[in-house]
Formats: structure tokens, C-alpha cells, sequence
């Protein structure tokens, strides 16, 4: 288990107040100034060194995107640090207790993150629904302001650097990093094509860096420590400690910071007190937020949590959003009913992804009906090969990968319900490897 002395966020259950006082005491806003004399490029080189991936989803490394920035702005085209904070991918909540209960850290991670990257300003983008997490960041940022620890010559550094709080309305696709930007600038948030990247052309055609809650908030705590510390954490290539989001039938739900790598079973005992009804109840987890691929219960036991031990796994880390799934869990309903959800949300710009989606959870409904014909699973599967990589964001991909992993690991349930309809034999759901 992580030692506390190890936690970077050690307020993630509110046991103390959010507020500037408290953050101070734990240890934000310690002596900034001096952070703000590191030369800037010195800062993104402990930044890559420390092995942080970002933590949205992606797992690009933060230190290489921040390297991307204009060393010298052009007049008249600043640079902008846009923070992700639109979390919408069903199973993730872990900025949202960032932002609750230790919004300073955001902030402080906003201004070295802006001065890395010689931004003017920093826009974090907070999804719509979270109502009472925007009204605690607007707190915080007046705090910060009224201290001046932003704002003009911030912290005293002769460093003038603004933070905007902007609210989306709703949208899951205002959260894909173009189109967020989109949105920013007051339009219909529809994703851009990449290239250019937002380092290139992003917010007002500004070089722009679009980065996760997580990922900002953890910079001063690897500047303060230094990359050693952070990069001694977690496997090869995924280094760092990670906040992870446990959801489903486990008995304790929670968010608990951990160890990157740590051993599937190993983060459920410690934190969760383990799956409901025991080990040998569960049926598969989608590790890494609902646009991974499902992992069956054998194989997820041991699996390292972290970007390639799960991608060995034909999964992914995603987010660290670990929805746990037992026994009792109708697994072709839940994908179904996760694909209905990418139908919803789709901006409907590209075809593949706007008639896909719809076409992809229909048959899904019908096949959890069983009211399909077996060729129907081949083609269901063609289907999402078509949707996938043929679309300008990753939201077809995300909306292809469950039904794959659905049908290369439940297929004979898919099967059974199909022979089900028709009078055959139902034999109990267990996944087919
Ligand atoms: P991506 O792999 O296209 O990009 C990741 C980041 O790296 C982006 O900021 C991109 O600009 C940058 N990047 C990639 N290649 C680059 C290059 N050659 N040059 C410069 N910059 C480059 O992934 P994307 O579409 O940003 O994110 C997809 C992930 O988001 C999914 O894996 C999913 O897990 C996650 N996600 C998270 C959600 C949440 O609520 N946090 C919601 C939905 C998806
Ligand atoms: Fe919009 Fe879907 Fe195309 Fe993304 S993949 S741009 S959500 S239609």
C-alpha cells in the first residue's frame, strides 16, 4: 500500500476544508516564488523526466506535449494552458474530488504548469453538471487572486498570469480536447481535425496545451520532490503514483491514490475490502473508464494497473475509472447500454460515428434480447471495425471497443441467448476465456 507520506493528494475525502488556509498547511502554495525561478525549460525537463503520462485518459507523456509550446510567443499570439476538468467518461469522478477538496492544488499546478510553457493564462474547462465544484473553484480562485498568488506579478515572481473558470453545458464531447476549445471560443462544441494539435493551433488559433485535472495538479508536488521521487513509483513507462476510481460490485467504493502497476487484486483488498460475495463472484472489469475494452475475471486478477499492462490485455488504463462487475451483472445489457450511451453522445459530424453508434446499439439490443441471428455477432463486429480509426475524435473508437471486447470474451452468452429465444438450452453466463 502507498505510505501516506507518499500521497500526493491527501485531502481526496474532505476530511479538512478545501480553503487557502488548510491547503497552505498541507503544504500548497510553499514558498511558489521559488518554483518561479527555475528556468522554464528546466521545469518541462523535470517534467518528462519524472515519467508523468497524462491522466485524462490518453497517457501522452506531459512533459513531451509541454515541450511543444513556443519558446517565444509571437505578439499577438499568446500561449494558453487549457485544463481539462470536463469529466464525463462514465466511471471516472477523480477530478471532481480534486476539485472539491483540493482545488489549490489545481491552481498552484496551473501557474508553474502556464509558466513551463510561458502561457498568459489558464482556462479550466469544468463540465456542466458539476454545480458545487464550480462554485468551490470560483472560491478558490478569488482566494488565490486576493492573495496574489495569481493574477499580476503572481506570487510575487513578476509573472502576470490569469485563471478563467469556464462552465460546459453538458456536452460528453466538449471534453475531447478540440472540441473544448471549440466550446471555449462560444461555439457548437464539435471536434476538430488533428493535425494540427492544439501545441500548433488551438485556442483562438494560439499555441494551446490541453491537459487533465490530475495531470496539472500533480506538477508542483514532482517539482518540490523532484522526478526521482515520482518516477519511483509504478512500472517501466508508466511511472508515478494515480488516483483510481473503484465503482461496481465491490464492497467498499472508492477513490484512493495508489501506485502506478499496482496488482488488480492487490488494489481491491487494500481499498475495496474485495468484490461482493468473493473472488470467485466476479465476472470482468473495464479497467479504465467505460472506452476500454471489459477484462474477464481471469485474466485481470494479477494484471498490472498501468497503460501497457493493460493494453497487453487488449485494454487500456484509461482514466483509472475500474468498474468492477460481478455474477450477477447482465454483461450484454451493460454494453448495450454503454453503447446507447456514445449514440447519445455523439456530435453526429463524421458518418461512420453517427450512423454507427445507433446502428451498433441497436443490434446490441437486440442481442441482449437474443433476437438476432448468430451471423449477426460477425457482422456487429465488422461494424465496429468500420467505425473504428475512420472517425475525426477517439468517440467511435470508444464506442467500438466495449462491443469488441464484449464479443471476443462473451460470445458464447451472446450465442445463448440467441438459441435462448429459440427454445435452445441457456447454460450459465461465464466468459469464454
Ligand atoms: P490522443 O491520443 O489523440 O491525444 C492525447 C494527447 O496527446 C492530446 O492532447 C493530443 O493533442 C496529444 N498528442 C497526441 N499525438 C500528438 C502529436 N503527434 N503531436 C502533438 N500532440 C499530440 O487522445 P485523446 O483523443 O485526447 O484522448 C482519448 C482518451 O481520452 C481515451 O483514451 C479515453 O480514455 C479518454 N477519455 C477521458 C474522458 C474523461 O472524462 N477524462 C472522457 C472520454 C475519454
Ligand atoms: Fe463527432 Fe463522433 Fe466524429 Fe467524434 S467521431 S467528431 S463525436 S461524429
Amino acid at each position: 500500500m502507498l505510505a501516506d507520506k507518499d500521497r500526493i493528494f491527501t485531502n481526496v475525502y474532505g476530511f479538512q476544508p478545501w480553503n487557502l488556509e488548510a491547503a497552505r498547511k498541507r503544504g500548497d502554495w510553499d514558498n511558489t516564488k521559488k518554483l518561479l525561478e527555475i528556468a522554464p525549460d528546466d521545469i518541462i525537463q523535470t517534467m518528462k523526466d519524472s515519467g508523468l503520462r497524462g491522466r485524462g485518459g490518453a497517457g501522452f507523456p506531459t512533459g513531451m506535449k509541454w515541450s511543444f509550446m513556443p519558446k517565444e510567443p509571437k505578439p499577438g499570439k499568446p500561449n494558453f494552458l487549457v485544463i481539462n476538468a470536463d469529466e464525463s467518461e462514465p466511471g471516472s469522478c477523480k477530478d471532481r474530488e480534486i476539485i472539491r477538496h483540493d482545488p489549490h492544488k489545481l491552481i498552484e499546478g496551473a501557474l508553474v504548469a502556464g509558466f513551463a510553457m510561458r502561457a498568459r493564462a489558464a482556462y479550466i474547462y469544468i463540465r456542466g453538471e458539476y454545480i458545487r465544484e464550480a462554485e468551490t473553484m470560483y472560491a478558490a480562485l478569488d482566494e488565490a487572486y486576493a492573495a496574489g498568488l495569481i493574477g499580476k506579478n503572481a506570487c510575487g515572481s513578476g509573472y502576470d498570469f490569469d485563471v478563467f473558470l469556464c462552465r460546459g453545458a453538458g456536452a460528453y464531447i466538449c471534453g475531447e480536447e478540440t472540441a473544448m476549445l471549440e466550446s471555449l471560443e462560444g461555439k457548437k462544441g464539435q471536434p476538430r481535425l488533428k493535425p494540427p494539435f492544439p501545441a500548433g493551433a488551438g485556442l483562438y488559433g494560439c499555441p494551446t496545451t490541453v491537459n487533465n485535472v490530475e495531470s496539472i495538479a500533480v506538477a508542483p508536488t514532482i517539482l518540490r520532490r523532484g522526478a526521482a521521487w515520482f518516477s519511483s513509483f509504478g512500472a517501466e513507462n508508466n511511472r508515478g503514483t494515480k488516483l483510481f476510481q473503484i465503482s461496481g460490485h465491490v464492497n467498499k467504493p472508492c477513490v484512493v491514490e495508489e501506485a502506478m502497476s499496482i496488482p488488480f487484486r492487490q488494489l481491491i483488498e487494500e481499498h475495496c475490502g474485495g468484490i461482493r460475495g468473493g473472488w470467485d463472484n466476479l465476472l470482468a472489469v473495464i479497467p479504465g473508464g467505460s472506452s476500454v475494452p471489459l477484462v474477464p475475471a481471469a485474466q485481470i486478477m494479477d494484471a498490472p494497473m498501468d497503460f501497457d499492462g493493460l493494453r497487453a490485455l487488449g485494454s487500456g488504463l484509461g482514466t483509472a475509472a475500474v468498474i468492477v462487475m460481478d455474477k450477477s451483472t447482465d454483461i450484454v445489457r451493460a454494453i448495450s447500454r454503454l453503447s446507447y450511451f456514445y449514440k447519445h453522445e455523439s456530435c453526429g459530424q463524421c458518418t461512420p460515428c453517427r450512423e454507427g453508434t445507433g446502428w451498433m446499439w441497436r443490434v446490441m439490443e437486440r442481442l441482449r434480447e437474443g433476437n438476432a441471428e448468430v451471423e449477426e455477432i460477425d457482422m456487429l463486429q465488422e461494424v465496429t471495425k468500420q467505425v473504428e480509426g475512420h472517425t475525426i475524435c477517439a468517440l467511435g473508437d470508444a464506442a467500438a471497443w466495449p462491443i469488441q471486447g464484449l464479443i471476443r470474451h462473451f460470445r458464447p452468452e451472446l450465442e445463448r441467448r440467441i438459441a435462448a429465444k429459440n427454445g435452445g438450452a441457456a447454460p450459465m453466463m461465464e466468459a469464454a476465456e
